[in-house]
């Protein structure tokens, strides 16, 4: 058995916190694009991925909309991300959904690291956020812990290179490795049905690389790779390891959480996908009929 070459990869990073924290600012203004200004209500409609370079290194972002859908994919068995930044507002301190993403991050056995929020705020408090948190055994290194806590403000720029830098740091210790060779392997993010291109899959790929014009098979959907674009919309050709693509060409929508993969033969691939299409419908009258 040939043992494929690995390489290093980005770390591929979710941000959890309490509503109203400051996920979407903090992530808006990593990439200087106004997502949370554009969204309904302010309020967070869809998961986005992005890979997001800077001099030292790449990283890629997934802003979950809550916690639901982190758990959906953990159910599916799906392990998307390596390190969890944890979003507290200074001015509003450890929360419900606070203490829910330190058991989220803890069960998925994600490190944190702390962005503490809206520092900008003259009621900011973050010494007490610091204490509280420890009340949640995440304690931060100035007090002989093991968890970064980077001062931020999404508003005004202030420690969002530091939380860079502290993502960095953290992903180097964790030496995150993966094949960039052989059958490409990823996990859908989010998928959606476009009126005008059809179903849209966003996929981060985990190891190997996909190329356009791959067969892939992801839950009972299946398709030759017509497009891959990246979160800007530039089409791309092929798409290594901790990178999240846009997919066009599936037959449908599969769910956050599927495993896609790539197969070499676009006939098996049918197959497999009714088989499981006809499995899912067996399920689904065994339950109407329980
Ligand atoms: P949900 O997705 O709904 O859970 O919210 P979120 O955590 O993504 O928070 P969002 O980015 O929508 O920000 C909530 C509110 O806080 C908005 O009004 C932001 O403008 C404000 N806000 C976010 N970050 C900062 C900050 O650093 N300083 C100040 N002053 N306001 C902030
Ligand atoms: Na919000
Ligand atoms: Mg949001």
């Amino acid at each position: 058995q040939e043992v494929s070459k690995q390489v290093s990869r980005a770390a591929v990073v979710t941000i959890m916190g309490h509503v109203d924290h400051g996920k979407t600012s903090l992530l808006d203004y990593i990439r200087r694009a106004k997502v949370a200004s554009g969204e309904a209500g302010g309020i967070t409609q869809h998961i986005g991925a992005y890979k997001v370079h800077s001099d030292r290194g790449e990283i890629t972002f997934i802003d979950t909309p809550g916690h639901a859908a982190f758990t959906a994919m953990r159910a599916r068995g799906a392990k998307v991300t390596d390190i969890v930044i944890l979003v507290v507002a200074a001015d509003d301190g450890v929360m419900p959904q606070t203490v829910e993403a330190i058991q989220h991050a803890g069960a998925a056995g994600a490190p944190l690291v702390v962005a503490v929020n809206k520092i900008d705020r003259p009621d900011a408090d973050p010494d007490r956020v610091k204490q509280e948190l420890t009340n949640h055994d995440v304690i931060p290194e100035e007090w002989g812990g093991e968890t970064q806590f980077v001062n931020v403000s999404a508003k005004t720029g202030e420690g969002i290179d530091e939380l860079i830098e502290a993502i960095l740091l953290q992903a180097e210790i964790m030496e995150l490795k993966a094949s960039s060779e052989g059958t490409a392997r990823g996990v859908v993010i989010e998928s959606r049905l476009d009126k005008g291109r059809g179903p849209v899959a966003t996929v981060l790929v985990q190891s190997g690389t996909l190329y356009k014009g791959d067969i892939l098979l992801s839950g009972v959907e299946t398709g030759r790779v017509r497009a891959m674009l990246t979160e800007t919309g530039q089409e791309i050709t092929e798409a290594g390891p901790s990178t999240p693509v846009e997919i066009l060409g599936l037959s449908g929508t599969p769910n956050a959480g599927d495993e896609a993969i790539v197969v070499s033969d676009e006939r098996k691939a049918r197959e497999i996908a009714g088989l499981r299409q006809a499995k899912e419908r067996e399920a689904k009258l065994a339950r109407q009929q329980s």
